[in-house]
């Protein structure tokens, strides 16, 4: 070993002491929380507000019951859940679009849980935040979710309690909107994540990842560290299900990260084209790419052509630890040998949320903004706190919120000076991507989840046209539960909620 490597694992010892003391005390624990002055003052209470016309849709029912289950990943990994009706994912909700749809969720488990919609446009009062838009579910008690699906698209539901907990212990499953006339017969969702099987690693590791990370200029760096098996709908391995398909034939697959850790999916050569990123359709006639790049919350969708062969994989890129646990066999009909010789295609180009342009861009030249924001996303430490993750230098509840009015159009400049990746996602709206690095996209993207690394600088656009009190966090919900959340406030309404207190609510 050289000096430099002991050096930094003194470093990395000493910090690690303050770490440890730092995770007996999360900032959520430590008493005095309030949500931010402006977010609590206005004439109209956020019950009040909603965007949405029911008019006569049909109305879907479903009934998510929180509960707590042993769950096999694989026949060697099994571990306590926490699942909505007993399975990891909870259970897939297919809607048409227009939709009412109706959920009541019921809390079995001895803590208080919440559902939020990624993605979905809703009444703010529906976004299931705890503190903000909610009192969280008491244990033994229900609530019911109701609002209008009106884009077709994927999307997912997960609680918001404590999230960096609860979606890890498994609440979490997908909704699919799906629209009037299919184009695809077959149909299918993956959700992908991460499990730390393995408890003790994911506490002691998760810290000390941090610091790699902070030191290697690995973005990913803490997750890697504390997750040890990764799932495609919660099985790993041979245990997950595979795929049935005859070649030729073409599917619409969706695919959601559910993980807080990038995933690379690599796809037999030109059988995959993106057609829809966050529940946006895209404009590609890509078949080139035949890896996809999920960033952490992002949902992204590609039309799948079997190639001909009876047997093919996708399978996440072997570069990472645990790659071996994410593979999608296909297989025939007649040959449903899954998991035998498993190998993957050659990479030839990667497809990410970034890659094309929106049909329907939100803007079509780039407006004249009314307000205008500037989010610098950093990562801080300090000695009896621990590591941070911060927005304008501050963590929530203190972060700057986004002061909006109806009707504005708002301008945000997201830029990452620290050394890990964040996924920041918006709630109750989208926004357009204007431009990278300074360098605008020719064909704007329209998203809810942009994917921040190291070094990068993104400018986005949307219109403040869904009243009341919104999140704007990393979903990386680790980085969420220690300060990168912000809140997008309208004039006027205010939250009858509060952090904490009797109820407990815990949004990240
Ligand atoms: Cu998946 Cu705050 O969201
Ligand atoms: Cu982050």
């Amino acid at each position: 070993m050289n000096r430099k490597v002991i050096g930094s694992m003194l470093i990395i010892g000493l910090v690690g002491i303050g770490i440890i003391v730092f995770l007996q005390s999360p900032w959520y624990r430590s008493g005095d929380l309030s949500l931010p002055k402006e977010v609590k003052g206005g004439e109209t209470s956020i019950l009040e507000v909603s965007a949405q016309e029911k008019k006569d849709h049909p109305v879907r029912k479903f009934v998510l019951t929180a509960e707590e289950k042993q769950w096999n990943i694989s026949e060697d990994k099994k571990v306590s859940a926490w699942t909505y009706n007993g399975t990891v994912p909870g259970e897939s909700l297919h809607v048409t679009e227009g939709d009412v749809v109706q959920v009541k969720l019921v809390n079995e488990l001895d803590v208080p849980v919440t559902i939020h919609w990624h993605g979905v446009l809703l009444p703010n009062k529906m976004d299931g935040i705890p503190g903000l838009t909610q009192d969280a579910v008491q244990p033994g008690e229900s609530f019911t979710y109701e609002f209008v699906a009106n884009d077709a698209g994927t999307y997912w539901y997960h609680s918001h309690q404590q999230s960096s907990i609860q979606v890890d212990k498994g609440l979490y499953g997908s909704l699919v909107v799906e629209e009037k006339e299919k184009e695809y017969k077959k149909d299918e969702v993956f959700i992908l994540d991460e499990w730390a099987v393995d408890q003790e690693r994911e506490d002691i590791s998760n810290m000390g990842g941090m610091m790699m990370g902070a030191m290697s200029g690995d973005g990913e760096a803490d997750t890697k560290q504390m997750y040890d098996t990764f799932t495609v709908n919660g099985k790993a391995g041979r245990a997950i299900e595979p795929l049935t398909m005859e070649a030729g034939e073409k599917a619409r697959l969706r695919f959601v990260n559910a993980g807080y850790q990038e995933h690379r999916l690599v796809f037999p050569e030109g059988s995959m084209r993106v057609i829809a990123n966050d529940a946006e359709h895209v404009v590609s006639e890509d078949h080139e790419s035949n890896v996809l790049e999920i960033a952490p919350g992002e949902r992204m969708d590609v039309e799948f052509t079997k190639p001909e062969k009876e047997t093919v994989f996708i399978g996440q890129e072997q570069s990472v630890e645990n790659a071996e646990d994410m593979i999608i066999p296909v297989v025939s009909e007649r040959n449903q040998n899954r998991h035998q010789g498993a190998t993957l295609a050659k990479e030839a180009g990667v497809a990410k949320g970034i890659s094309y342009g929106s049909e329907k861009p939100i803007f079509g030249e780039i407006p004249e903004p009314d307000v205008t924001y500037d989010m610098d996303l950093s990562m801080g430490m300090s000695m009896g706190e621990g590591m941070s993750f911060q927005i304008n230098d501050e963590t929530f509840p203190d972060t700057p919120p986004i002061h909006v009015k109806d009707g504005d159009i708002v301008k945000v400049t997201l830029r990452n000076n620290g050394r890990m990746n964040h996924p920041m996602h918006l709630h109750g709206h989208r926004f357009q991507v204007n431009s990278k690095n300074g360098r605008e996209f020719e064909k704007p993207i329209v998203k809810d989840l942009i994917h921040v690394k190291p070094g990068e600088e993104y400018v986005i656009y949307f219109k403040a046209d869904n009243v009341g009190e919104w999140l704007f966090h990393c979903h990386d919900n680790n980085h969420a539960a220690r300060g990168m959340v912000t809140i997008v406030d309208y004039e006027g309404v205010y939250s009858p909620f509060d952090l904490g207190g009797e109820k407990e609510n815990q949004p990240n």
